[in-house]
């Protein structure tokens, strides 16, 4: 690969190195010095909690160039706790920790945020009580908050029915700070960082397969563990996120200096040049026992290729299965991943959330128990993306926002900063640098917003004449950008049945009072179903709303001044963020004069006719079917359009789509579009009337 005009990044350090670093650093009998230490939210929420453990650890607050310093107390040094230590996101320092927890002599509460509360902990609790700890659940069974009490402990061996390095890394931990021996035995070999670190700092430790398993066996625990200085290497689980990028959408090659190459981080590697990505891994040296160097990559010249994913392999690329899905959505072919239950209980369901998100930007994907499959397509690809507030969500969406031909609007962006600040930046100086005309501003659209910033809400508008596809397209988009989807015809619908079977009934409609509308007490309500309508209190049901005897009056009574000043307020009122997607015939007009966007459908007559007989569920109507229809839809046109209020009318800076021929699925794919492009290309909204 020729480098020479390519472009050169690094990434953070790795932040499963620098927890581990940050613990056995706090087990040591000396000062630890830990160069290029992420200072990401996992790593620090660890940090805190040592220091809350009596541990002093300097250099906190700088950047990651000034190195930690660790005053380790040795093994069983630790002190109490005054409250209870909060390891917020991070599933690695509560789960280390515990480990660690379990040979000091101290009760100590561990909690953690929402999302950490729900992973399971039940996995570390088990070993380390049949070791002598006594650990015990204060919320609910086998989640945290739970409180470690620790003390001398029997040396056990453990066979985990998953791999699982939290788990290994927890009775290894317990047992070197107990001074026992131990064996851990695990189906597949999972990262071995602590094992590395471990013989850094003097613990003789002895790996192999045994009887099918990968077993680590520590025999003879030292006195004390010899302070570590290191620097820690860059991310490869970071790095993968601009290998995916480069594959994706890389003009020019790339090259991201100082990752660490642990074999048993790096599976991704192999199943990229299996895709027909260009890589390649150039060793520099060691640090803390961990492999690291360079890392080149470059795109494939003719796309890439859609890969079987499975067993063993995803051991050692379970963090890069997220960034591997994106891939899959634009490679050839499919992709299929097995072997990834594991994914169901990370930050998120990383396979359901991995399942709805590709789905929402267009890509067929079907989810399995244990992974995904995944149909690549080179459509273009847009929708919004939710992150489920887990960084590896957003960030591969995130590579995949930063591609050609993909609008894609992820709704959290800021959860990336848990393991990789600065994600978004260096993403969008990459894609502006790589340019090509095919790129958008980049750094405009990750998301509609600024972190922090308060959610605002994005109005879509489609209008258009009856049977051009508006609910059909209306209902996708919404799905598509996990908006609302309000049915404004259904609106006008209800109140027709309820006027037609009150006293006003069907002759005096024009000459409703706004208290007779009043007594109708229309309400919409929502739910995860959609919109659903009450008249008096009762749920309408969709077929009343679409019996003939509504149909042939509705277009009366939505005439009505009245009427539609009494709906328009309810209308509105059904904005909420993330957005709306509003169908009818005065969206954008009367009802949302401001909408983001605006879309006008229409189509011909017949076709229109044809659809509507269709859409009732009729079979292939005859000639003679189609032009009597074509005339009721007509006439209906020509009433609301000439009618004196709210008249069907095209606004000005409305979009106008003729879907004649054209496929529901293309309609969709270019209204969400233009709603990804409105959502993103918002300034942060500005108060006004201020003079500085
Ligand atoms: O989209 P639909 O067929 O369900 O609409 C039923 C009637 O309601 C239609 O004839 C026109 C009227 N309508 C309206 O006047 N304004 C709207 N925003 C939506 C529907």
């Amino acid at each position: 690969m020729d480098v020479a005009d390519g472009l050169t990044i690094r990434v953070p350090g790795d932040k499963s190195i620098t927890q581990r670093a940050l613990i056995l650093g706090a087990m040591a009998a000396g000062e630890s010095r830990i160069g290029a230490a992420p200072r990401a939210a996992d790593p620090v929420a660890t940090a805190l909690a040592l220091r809350g453990l009596g541990v002093p650890i300097d250099g906190l607050d700088g950047p990651a160039t000034t190195p930690l310093r660790i005053g380790g107390v040795g093994l069983r040094g630790w002190q109490q706790p005054r409250s209870p230590l909060d390891l917020r996101n991070s599933g690695t320092g509560a789960r280390l920790l515990a480990g660690a927890l379990a040979a000091q002599p101290l009760p100590v509460v561990l909690s953690g945020d929402e999302s950490l509360s729900r992973r399971p902990m039940g996995r570390i609790a088990a070993p380390l009580r049949r070791m002598g700890a006594t650990v015990e659940y204060l919320g609910r069974d086998g989640v945290l908050p739970m409180r470690v009490t620790g003390g001398a402990l029997r040396t056990i061996r453990h066979d985990g029915s998953v791999a699982s390095a939290q788990v290994k890394s927890a009775i290894l931990l317990a047992a070197v700070g107990a001074g026992v021996p131990v064996e851990v035995r695990e189906p597949r070999r999972s990262r071995d960082h602590s094992e590395r670190m471990l013989e850094a700092m003097g613990v003789r430790v002895r790996e192999g397969w045994r009887d099918g398993a990968w077993a680590v066996r520590i025999d003879e625990p030292p006195a004390r563990l010899a302070p570590l200085q290191m620097d820690v290497p860059g991310d490869f689980s970071s790095a993968a996120f601009f290998l995916a990028w480069a594959a994706l959408a890389g003009t020019r090659p790339l090259t991201i200096r100082d990752v660490g190459l642990n074999a048993t981080r790096t599976g991704l590697l192999p199943v990229l040049a299996r895709m027909g990505a260009e890589v390649e891994a150039v060793g520099g040296g060691a640090a803390g026992g961990e492999p690291a160097g360079d890392l080149l990559v470059g795109a494939p010249g003719s796309g890439l290729r859609g890969v079987e994913v499975g067993g063993g392999e995803v051991t050692g690329m379970i963090d890069e299965i997220p960034v591997l899905a994106v891939l899959a959505a634009r490679a050839d072919g499919e992709t299929r991943i097995t072997g990834a239950a594991e994914l169901r209980v990370k930050e998120s369901d990383r396979l359901a959330a991995l399942a709805v998100n590709l789905r929402r930007i267009g890509v067929d994907v079907e989810e399995l128990p244990d992974g995904l499959v995944i149909e690549g397509t080179r459509r273009p690809l847009a929708g919004r993306v939710e992150c489920f507030h887990d960084h590896r969500i957003a960030m591969a969406f995130g590579v995949l926002s930063g591609a050609p031909d993909c609008d894609i609007l992820v709704d959290d962006p800021g959860v990336a900063d848990v393991s990789f600040p600065g994600f978004w930046r260096l993403l969008a100086r990459l894609t502006d640098e790589a340019g090509g005309p095919e790129h958008l501003p980049s750094a405009a659209r990750r998301s509609g917003r600024a972190p922090g910033e308060p959610a605002r809400s994005t109005v879509v508008a489609i209008d258009g004449s009856a049977g051009a596809g508006k609910s059909t397209t209306a209902a996708a988009v919404a799905s598509r950008l996990g908006f609302r989807h309000l049915d404004s015809g259904a609106i006008y619908r209800a109140v027709t049945l309820g006027l037609m079977d009150s006293e006003v009934g069907s002759e005096a409609v024009e000459r409703v009072t706004p208290d007779e509308l009043e007594a109708l007490a229309v309400e919409v309500r929502w739910t995860d179903a959609g919109m659903g309508i009450r008249i008096r209190g009762k749920p309408v049901p969709e077929k009343a709303l679409r019996a003939e005897r509504v149909t042939a009056m509705v277009s009366r009574v939505s005439a009505v001044p009245a009427v539609r000043d009494h709906l328009l307020e309810l209308q509105r009122a059904a904005v909420r963020p993330p957005g709306l997607v509003a169908e009818g015939r005065d969206m954008g007009t009367v009802v949302f004069p401001a909408a983001d966007v605006k879309v006008y459908l229409d189509a011909d007559p017949r076709e229109r006719a044809r659809r509507r007989i269709l859409q009732r569920g009729e079979s292939d109507p005859t000639p003679e079917e189609i032009e009597a229809e074509a005339a009721r839809l007509g006439m209906r046109d020509r009433t609301d359009s000439s009618r004196k209020v709210a008249p069907l009318l095209m606004a000005a800076d409305a979009h106008l789509i003729n879907t004649t021929g054209m496929k529901p699925r293309s309609q969709t794919d270019a209204i969400v579009k233009l709603a990804i492009r409105a959502a993103c290309g918002r300034q942060p909204s500005r108060r006004s009337g201020e003079s500085d």
